[in-house]
């Protein structure tokens, strides 16, 4: 089946996030006091979470991405992910995560049918790192990096959330990993998702890094893989990986969207930013998958045309990145 919005995009690719809790902190994500948990009970159940993916596969999603907060801190994550890589139609399964748990999980995920990783990475610097992350190890996340490598995944993304006067400093050594390794490094404009005034002079747009990065390397364009989300890539001449940006506040990928969110507590959203929900848990207690389907139609027909970020949305209200996992 073909899933297509009321501005003519073709909806093939869900968000799914299996948990709210992290073993990082941040400071893009959450803020210093922490976020209040949200509790077990209302935290969707595996076999919910499957009902939600089987649905989302009959009417037309054909890649799954599964978010968090921090997916694989929850327990029981692995078996999961192989009975939603067995549903039958779904064609990519991929997983975002910081990495931290990649040492001792990185077998296993490729094992269960996890396709590729993106995997968050925003310094090389251990104290930056730590500052960043509000107390991580960058050494775990290498490890983790190294270990899904070895694992045999099929692309390895590291996402860079770029902030300047934090780490912009850092753009031309993360460029230069994908000399050698096969990494897509992808640069990701800094999003206000704590409604923080003044959050402009974080962001450095795409084309800023860009044209920092083309000071440094001969660089040319490389066309998007089927399926794919928002990165735009370029090959610095020679290298065995990618470099890319992804610039959800300069510049306007919405045009291109083709996916919806679910998260742990079952809303599903529409777009990130402020959009049109749908809660899924009266229809999961009802136990009927036509009224899933249904839902999940629902939430693309509300689906906007693009965000207002730039318009004065960014100071509007805080996204709960923790809940919606990107
Ligand atoms: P693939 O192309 O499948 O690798 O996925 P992706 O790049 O969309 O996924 P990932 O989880 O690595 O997210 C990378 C960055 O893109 C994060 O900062 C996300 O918040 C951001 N992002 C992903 N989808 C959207 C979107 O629909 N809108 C906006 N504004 N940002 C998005
Ligand atoms: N701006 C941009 N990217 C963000 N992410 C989390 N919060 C933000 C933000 N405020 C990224 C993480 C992760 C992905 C799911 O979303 O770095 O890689
Ligand atoms: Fe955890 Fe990801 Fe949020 Fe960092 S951005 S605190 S790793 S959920």
């Amino acid at each position: 089946m073909t899933l297509v919005d009321p501005h003519g995009r073709r909806i093939n690719y869900l968000r799914l996030s299996v948990t709210d809790r992290c073993n990082l902190r941040c400071r893009y994500c959450m803020p210093a006091e922490g976020r209040v948990k949200v509790g077990h009970g209302d935290i969707l159940s595996y076999e919910e979470l499957l009902r939600v993916a089987r649905a989302a596969v009959a009417i037309g999603v054909e890649k799954i991405r599964v978010t968090g907060g921090e997916p694989l801190v929850r327990r029981g994550i692995i078996d999961f992910l192989r009975r939603l890589a067995a549903i039958p139609g779904l064609r990519r399964l991929v997983l975002t995560t910081n990495g931290v748990m990649l040492p001792e999980m990185a077998v296993p995920l490729r094992d269960a049918g996890v396709e590729s990783l993106n995997i968050s990475l925003d310094s090389l610097r251990p104290e930056t790192f730590a500052a960043i992350t509000r107390g991580g190890d960058l050494r775990q996340v290498l490890a983790g990096i190294a270990a899904a490598e070895s694992a045999g995944f099929r692309f390895i993304k590291i996402n860079v959330v770029v902030m300047r006067g934090v780490n912009d400093d850092e753009l031309e050594e993360f460029a230069a990993l994908t000399l050698d390794r096969p990494y897509r490094v992808r640069f990701i404009e800094y999003m206000p998702t704590l409604a923080e005034p003044g959050w402009e002079a974080t962001v450095m747009p795409g084309a800023e890094i860009l044209a920092r990065l083309s000071r440094r390397f001969a660089m040319t364009d490389e066309a998007s893989e089927n399926l794919a989300g928002p990165a735009r890539y370029q090959r610095i001449a020679g290298a065995a990986g990618l470099v890319g940006v992804i610039t959800p506040v300069s510049c306007h990928f919405c045009g291109d969207c083709n996916r919806i969110r679910v998260t742990s507590t079952g809303i599903a959203k529409s777009c990130l930013f402020d959009c049109g929900t749908v809660d899924l848990r009266p229809v999961l207690a009802g136990g009927d998958d036509a009224a899933l389907r249904d839902a999940l139609c629902r939430v693309v027909a509300e689906k906007p045309d693009r965000h207002q970020l730039t318009e004065g949305g960014g100071e509007k209200g805080r996204i709960d990145m923790d809940r919606i996992g990107g």
